[in-house]
């Protein structure tokens, strides 16, 4: 098979080094790609919202499935692009059409979507600019602390926490006025969960569904969870409090409802469905879909699946997810991020990066990397994603971390307390 796989981060690097390995592949491209992906197939220039680009060089090449990383060409309807077209309809996207990606896209679709189908979130109301009176009365109607998300794609930064009426409602005015653009003309405000965080995933073909390895993100720029909220600073999986019967509940209440609910809705859904969850006292409550897997997730995920990354694609592209089982290593994986200086704020790109040769058998994933004359630079605020796979977290850690050490660029910052919450 030939496959497409767009994207340009540490997720598609992952994805790119697992589709690699199948005996099915024939040729892998990545759009764009990064200097990690040049190893596991061959980049191509395209940008993923290039849909006319994309359609083209998938018929050059013979392309036989589409893999979408990131949500923004699914937001735009990639899926759909190609569904609707004579000379691409053949062409296979895993990744769901524009509707189902507003699971991601849209708060508001995401919350009425819950609500539908009776799978457990947190109670919320949602508001459009003429209404700020009202929301600050649902506001004062709540308890501290308050959250408030801008409806639509914020890239990660839409949603705000505070402890005040007070800042509550200078939040609920900025995101009215524009701070982030059109995703904030509604604004969902919700209950705030407490508990602690993990994130699953299934990969669908509309009717049948596998569940992946579930995983820890740690997204806090600073270590104990502290600072601004940044992509993704490291993972691990599994997760420890993620027990057969936590997982069983997931599966009854969460992720079944789910893809039986997009069936119901008449969404055409094949591809990945992340499930952003709080585990509330052993409950699973739903915060928040992404309609793809989770960067640094992935890069944790992927390397524990055993099975054909390649087989069940396909398989999930032509409806017959039914017959496949996936296959877990029992091993732990743990990822730590190495970002640039200042990020998530403003940071330089352009460093060479040294030390690029994986020890401790880690795997080094490319988060934003760039080729610059043979050598790689950096060209993101997450540069790379060091993994590592032992018996336990603390010794997949150690691993992580030896090459964490030896791995170099200018301005280089990790997070030394991957997983400090699950010791
Ligand atoms: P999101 O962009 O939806 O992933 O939200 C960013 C982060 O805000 C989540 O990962 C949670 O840590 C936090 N969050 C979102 N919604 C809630 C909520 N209802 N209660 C508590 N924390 C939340
Ligand atoms: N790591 C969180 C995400 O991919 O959205």
């Amino acid at each position: 098979m030939n496959v497409l796989l767009t994207g340009s981060g540490g997720r598609e690097h992952a994805l790119a080094w697992k589709i690699a390995q199948s005996p099915l592949l024939t040729r892998l491209f990545i759009a764009p790609g990064n200097a990690g992906t040049a190893q596991a197939g061959c980049n191509t220039p395209i940008k993923v919202t290039d849909f006319a680009e994309t359609g083209k060089f998938a018929l050059r090449e013979h392309i036989d499935i589409i893999v979408v990383g990131p949500e923004e060409p699914l937001v735009k309807g990639i899926a759909d692009y190609f569904a609707s077209r004579p000379e691409l309809k053949h062409i296979p996207v895993i990744g769901p059409p524009a509707q189902g990606a507003q699971l991601e896209g849209s708060k508001d679709f995401a919350k009425k979507f819950m609500l539908r189908h009776g799978i457990p979130t947190a109670a919320y109301r949602s508001f459009t600019g003429g209404q700020e009176t009202e929301a600050q009365d649902f506001i004062r109607s709540l308890q501290s602390p308050y959250v408030l998300k801008a409806d639509g794609l914020a890239a990660g930064k839409g949603v705000v926490i505070v402890n005040s009426q007070e800042e509550a409602f200078t939040a609920l005015h900025e995101m009215f006025s524009g701070k982030f653009g059109a995703a904030g003309e509604k604004v969902v405000i919700e209950e705030f969960l407490s508990g602690i965080e993990l994130s699953v995933f299934a990969l669908t073909d509309g009717e049948n569904y596998l569940i992946l390895p579930e995983a820890k993100d740690y997204k806090r720029t600073g270590e104990g969870d502290t600072g601004l909220n940044t992509g993704g600073m490291g993972a691990v999986s599994p997760v420890p409090f993620a027990t057969k019967e936590f997982m069983e509940r997931v599966e009854t209440r969460i992720v079944r409802p789910t893809v039986e609910g997009l069936r119901k809705d008449d969404i055409p859904y094949r591809g990945f469905i992340f499930f952003g969850l709080m585990n509330v006292k052993g409950n699973p409550v739903v915060i928040e879909y992404n309609v793809r897997m989770g960067d640094p997730e992935t890069e944790v995920v992927i390397p524990r699946i055993e099975s054909d990354l390649l087989e069940l694609l396909q398989s999930a592209a032509c409806g017959t997810l039914n017959r496949q089982t996936i296959t877990v290593s029992r091993q732990t994986a743990a990822t730590v991020m190495l970002v640039s200086g200042g990020y998530p704020g403003s940071y330089e790109k352009g460093k060479p990066v040294s030390g690029l040769k994986s020890t401790e058998d880690c795997i080094l994933f490319h988060a934003g990397t760039a080729n610059a004359d043979g050598q790689a630079v950096t060209a993101g605020g997450r540069v790379i994603a060091v993994t590592a796979l032992a018996d336990n977290m603390e010794n997949a850690l150690a691993k992580s971390y030896a090459n964490a050490e030896i791995i170099d660029y200018e301005g280089k910052y990790f997070r030394r307390d991957i997983g400090f919450d699950l010791k």
